[in-house]
């Protein structure tokens, strides 16, 4: 009986779908604990293929599923996911946290419109408002859940936070905000959502004493607000760490940490990737890897493993174990190269640095391995070619960690368990 972390350790889109997906059919309860409908995760099940932004892996298995208070939820995606579950006759059993943040147009319009300001500095975010939402958690006078299914609530709510927007658009040329029609979207979207609207911090705590529990992060550790390649990074917490605040859980309550990574690294958006292979190996990676994104399409930037970043993930998280995937993307290769340290200012560093203009200018020092073919598939460690388990040797030696899980193929089958 406990609570299983699945975090990301890179830029996200690191395969946790498909771990999640194998320890949540062993749970009772999958938590999202932060971002919002900037994630997604495709889960085919037999002939079927259903896509989802926010509700968490499981729900086709019939598991619990949560969207806990550390969420920014966009209505309008939850519904059409709710919708098309129940097109295919499957009623979630869903809770979403009446303290969760609601995403609201204005912040989608000033997503777009802050990327625009920013020019060649822009995020490169999913622009889906989730920065804007997170901004006005903080700021105290967001809209939550708890508001949205209660007119009285939400109006007074409104008529507080549109003067203020107001403002703001009328500073960007935005045009004019319609209080009223924002108010009978919400209202709308409150009713349909009202049943699945609940207290998950009690809930969750009520239960995590008896029941396995998985909470599964979306984007990656180098994304996060205050760890990652700031300021290009989410607005959000995907640290281990961030399930605390983005649930309500005791940090005493976790006791297992998984830590995913692909056998390479990807990023979406802007921001420095030291290992960024712009040519042949990392058309390679994105080509046979399908390296475009679930959410917005866009092509993902590929590289060699980063090891600086991956020992600095794995100790901020200090995961239990390490979840490798995506091995057999690099079948085929004659050299795999992975980075351990930087190159800055004549110096070789081992840190990974906390200004984004000195991450910039780092260059990565490589150590060169030989590659493989034919770990495509692979269900035994025995399997798999000697040199891919030289590989799987290096990384968990340099980082100390074992590595538990490797995934070879993106069927549920193509899993080796040490
Ligand atoms: P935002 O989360 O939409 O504000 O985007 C901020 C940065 O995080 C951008 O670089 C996005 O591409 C990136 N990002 C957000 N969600 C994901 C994800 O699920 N996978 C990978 N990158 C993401």
């Amino acid at each position: 009986m406990a609570g299983i972390a699945i975090v990301g350790l890179q830029w996200g889109d690191e395969g946790k779908g498909k771990i999640t997906d194998f320890f949540s059919s062993k749970a009772d309860c999958v938590v999202r604990y932060q971002g919002g409908n900037n994630a997604g995760h495709t889960v085919v099940v037999g002939e079927k293929s259903y896509k989802f932004h926010l509700i968490p892996s499981g729900v086709i298995q019939g598991k619990k599923v949560v969207i806990a208070n550390g969420v920014v939820v966009c209505p309008k995606t939850l519904i059409e996911e709710i919708d098309m579950l129940h097109s295919h006759g499957i009623e979630p059993d869903l809770m979403v946290s009446d303290r969760a943040h609601v995403i609201m147009p204005y912040h989608r319009i000033l997503d777009g419109a802050e990327e625009e300001l920013l020019g060649k500095k822009k995020i490169g975010t999913t622009k889906r408002g989730i920065g804007p939402c997170y901004t006005d958690k903080i700021a105290r006078y967001g809209i939550r859940m708890v508001d949205i299914i209660d007119e009285k609530r939400l109006k007074e709510k409104l008529d507080i936070v549109i003067p203020i927007k107001q403002r703001i658009f009328d500073s960007y040329g935005l045009g004019k905000i319609d209080e009223e029609k924002i108010l009978r979207e919400y209202v709308e979207y409150g009713k349909k959502l009202e049943k699945y609207v609940g207290d998950t911090i009690y809930f969750l705590n009520s239960i995590i004493d008896e029941k396995d529990i998985i909470f599964e992060g979306a984007q990656g550790f180098l994304l996060d607000i205050d760890y990652g390649t700031y300021p290009y990074t989410t607005s959000s917490n995907p640290v281990a760490g961030g399930i605390c605040n983005g649930a309500g859980i005791s940090p005493k309550k976790i006791e297992r940490i998984i830590g995913v990574m692909k056998a390479y690294v990807t990023r979406v958006g802007m921001g420095a990737m030291p290992t960024e292979e712009k040519g042949g190996e990392g058309n390679h990676m994105a080509e046979k890897g399908h390296e475009y994104g679930t959410t917005t399409g866009r092509k993902r930037r590929c590289g060699w493993l980063d090891l600086v970043a991956a020992k600095y993930a794995v100790m901020v998280n200090d995961v239990d174990e390490i979840a490798l995937t995506k091995l057999d993307v690099l079948d085929g290769l004659k050299k795999v190269k992975v980075c351990i340290g930087y190159e800055y200012d004549d110096d070789v560093i081992e840190k990974f640095p906390s200004a984004i203009d000195v991450l910039e200018k780092c260059r990565p020092v490589y150590e060169e391995l030989d590659g493989w073919d034919g770990s495509c598939g692979k269900k035994k460690y025995e399997d798999l070619p000697a040199n891919a388990k030289k590989y799987i040797d290096f990384i968990s030696e340099w980082l100390n960690k074992p590595v538990g899980i490797i995934s070879t193929g993106a069927g549920r089958e193509d899993t080796i368990l040490l």
